[in-house]
């Protein structure tokens, strides 16, 4: 055996070191296994990768719109995608060298390589036998496929293939409307390919509230993304230099590149000789709320577990793993893990939506108020004038229950409410709090004020 640990960690994404960092922290003696970069997918091929492109893009449709402000430019702007992609690059190692930093930082020791276990006490990796007294299994996810004829064409791609692409695909066809897909999307057409998104479901991100799915369709539509929802994707062929998507219902897409991205599934390499012995369920593992399999001593926090894919709730349930394998078990609250979309304008959403409330509450106990940021000062002097806010309210309390925005720095905003939810602030309180003004977040307060009918800033007589 060549080393003995407190907790071995395998995978380096955001579930993995910071479970090491708190375990280490706690007084442990922790390791971190890690078969590529460490950040994860989050770092290296997801969250931020993906808002250098959004950013990019972003800027370009400012660019185009800044002639009304009366900036003239001479020039028309372009996107040199191989600069971006070297942006981008830049960008991502400068914070996986950080989480390296941090590690260190920690004296936590770190292992390159493909690690699995081999007992419910040991791992191998590069050839080694490793010993632990606890494992956190935060092997994380992968680009998930569906089986059609034609998925293995050169010109279909995951997330990951895309985000490396040097040359600007003509024409982009998207499989799945989900949060990849709708950033993907505006990624692409902001830097100048003609984009196609075709969803299966009859809306955009399902798991949205119904009115954001809604508003984000048309907000993509109305910047010239073609989006195809209930269509079920048959077949891909390959024509010529392109492909064709073939909808059931014949609809055809031609494309030049083709992403696929309906979902992620659990990477689960790591279970290693215990694989038939760790319990999963529906392809992910099953876990309590500490984190712990259905073995004591092993641990599966992150993406890995299906709970939430999202790098904050693998923060979270990452701490949570460690507390309990140093013997400090502590409660991992997921209740209000808000999810954020970054096109732009952005999309976030925390809480139940309006229609989980009205099953959960029944019809008649819930309130819904909007505010427009057509009506908001920050918004229309910055150009941002579309989208709202929507709150849904128990009526009989007025607990707050959800919050849904669409606008500007809807994934900043998101955080105020996530706050609130958690704190379990009623929304007559909310309405009362002073925000400053003018700024994005006043929308929140007059959404809360407009549901229980009070709102100052919406004409007399309007919900
Ligand atoms: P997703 O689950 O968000 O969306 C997949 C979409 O594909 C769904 O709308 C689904 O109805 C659709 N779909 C499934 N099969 C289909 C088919 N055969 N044809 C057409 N559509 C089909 O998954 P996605 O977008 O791949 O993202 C994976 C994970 O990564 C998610 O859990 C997401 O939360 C996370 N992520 C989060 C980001 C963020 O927080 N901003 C950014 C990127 C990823």
């Amino acid at each position: 055996m060549r080393k003995q640990y407190d907790v071995a960690v395998i995978g380096g994404g955001p579930a993995g070191y910071v479970a090491a960092i708190k375990a280490a922290q706690l007084g442990g003696r922790a390791a971190v296994f890690e078969k590529s970069v460490l950040g994860g997918t989050c770092l290296n091929r997801g969250c931020i990768p993906t808002k250098c492109y959004l950013k990019t893009a972003e800027l370009m449709e400012e660019i185009a719109g800044c002639a009304q402000r009366g900036i003239v430019l001479d020039a028309h702007p372009s996107v040199d995608l191989p600069k971006a992609v070297a942006h981008k690059n830049s960008v991502v190692k400068k914070l996986t060298d950080g989480v390296a930093g941090l590690l260190r930082s920690h004296k936590i020791d770190v292992y390159y390589g493909e690690a699995a276990l081999a007992t419910e006490t040991t791992l191998t990796c590069g050839g080694e036998t490793y010993g632990f007294d606890s494992v956190l299994l935060c092997g994380g996810s992968k680009p998930g496929v569906i089986p059609i004829p034609g998925a293995e064409s050169k010109n279909v791609l995951d997330s990951d293939a895309l985000l490396d692409l040097e040359a600007l695909p003509r024409r982009l066809a998207i499989i799945g409307g989900g949060v990849i897909g709708c950033e993907m999307a505006a990624a692409f057409h902001g830097f100048g390919s003609q984009v196609t998104v075709i969803e299966a479901m009859d809306r955009l991100v399902p798991p949205m509230d119904e009115e954001i799915s809604a508003q984000l369709k048309k907000s993509l539509e109305k910047k010239g993304i073609r989006v195809l929802t209930s269509q079920k994707v048959s077949a891909i062929q390959d024509q010529g230099t392109g492909s064709t998507v073939l909808c059931q219902d014949g609809t055809r897409v031609e494309a030049d590149k083709i992403l696929i991205c309906v979902g992620r599934a659990a990477d689960l390499d790591c279970l290693g000789a215990l694989k038939d012995r760790i319990r999963l369920e529906r392809g992910k593992v099953s876990v309590d709320e500490q984190m712990r399999t259905s073995i004591p001593n092993i641990y599966a926090p992150g993406d890995i577990n299906g709970k939430h894919m999202l790098a904050h709730a693998a923060f979270k349930m990452g701490e949570a793993a460690a507390c309990a394998a140093m013997g400090r078990p502590e409660a991992c609250d997921l209740r209000y893990v808000p999810s954020c979309i970054y096109t732009s304008p952005e999309a976030a959403g925390v809480g139940l939506s309006e229609k989980a409330a009205r099953e959960q509450y029944g019809r008649e106990s819930i309130l819904v108020g909007r505010y427009f940021f057509q009506s908001n000062g920050r918004a229309l002097a910055s150009g941002r004038g579309e989208g709202f806010v929507k709150v849904v309210v128990e009526k009989r309390y007025q607990e707050l229950l959800g919050v849904h925005i669409l606008g500007g720095d809807a994934a900043e905003m998101i955080a105020e409410a996530a706050a609130l939810l958690h704190a379990e602030v009623p929304a007559d309180e909310i309405a009362d709090m002073i925000h400053a003004h003018p700024t994005y977040s006043e929308a929140f307060m007059e959404a809360c004020a407009a549901a229980l009918g009070r709102c100052i800033h919406l004409p007399a007589g309007q919900p």
